[in-house]
């Protein structure tokens, strides 16, 4: 009965140790990629949860237009060691911003991902022209580095 008794315990140590770990794999800091090939690197991030980093894009709605790197900055809600966060990136190259939200999950073999849908917002020439220049979208991350 005894033997069973720390079998068990140690059942129950392991697998709260091995879903810690879990978690903290979802430290959002390092580099990662999109679906569209997109790059995103977070370099900082504060006891709030407040980061910083930067996005590379590889795609864009303008024509013939060279995209640059672009500063992001964001939140991860840190509240009971949340997984999940908000970013914007301020786009150098046009006059626009996109945000996104979403939340990090790590599979069984311990492989994280982030799932996030975008809004991106563009500059309207009037008022009337406001419908055409938000959309709406999923992206995908997988860490690289
Ligand atoms: C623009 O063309 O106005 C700026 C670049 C927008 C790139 C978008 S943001 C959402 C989607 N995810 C990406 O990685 N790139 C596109």
């Amino acid at each position: 009965m005894r033997t069973i008794t720390v079998l068990f315990s140690l059942l129950c140590l392991y697998q709260i140790s091995t879903s810690d770990g879990k978690q903290q794999k979802c430290d959002l800091r390092g580099q990662w990629r999109n679906e569209l090939g997109s790059n995103m690197t977070v370099e900082s991030m504060n006891n709030a949860g407040f980061f910083r980093g930067s996005y590379m894009t590889a795609v864009t709605t303008q024509n013939e237009m060279v995209v640059k790197v672009s500063p992001l900055s964001g939140f991860l809600n840190i509240n009971g060691k949340s997984t999940v966060f908000g970013f914007l990136v301020k786009w150098s190259f046009v006059e626009s911003v996109t945000s996104w939200v979403g939340q990090c999950f790590v599979d069984s073999n311990g492989v994280e991902h982030l799932e996030t849908m975008w809004l991106l917002r563009g500059k309207a020439q009037s008022a009337g022209d406001d419908w055409a220049q938000t959309r709406v979208g999923k992206n995908v991350f997988h860490r690289i580095q």
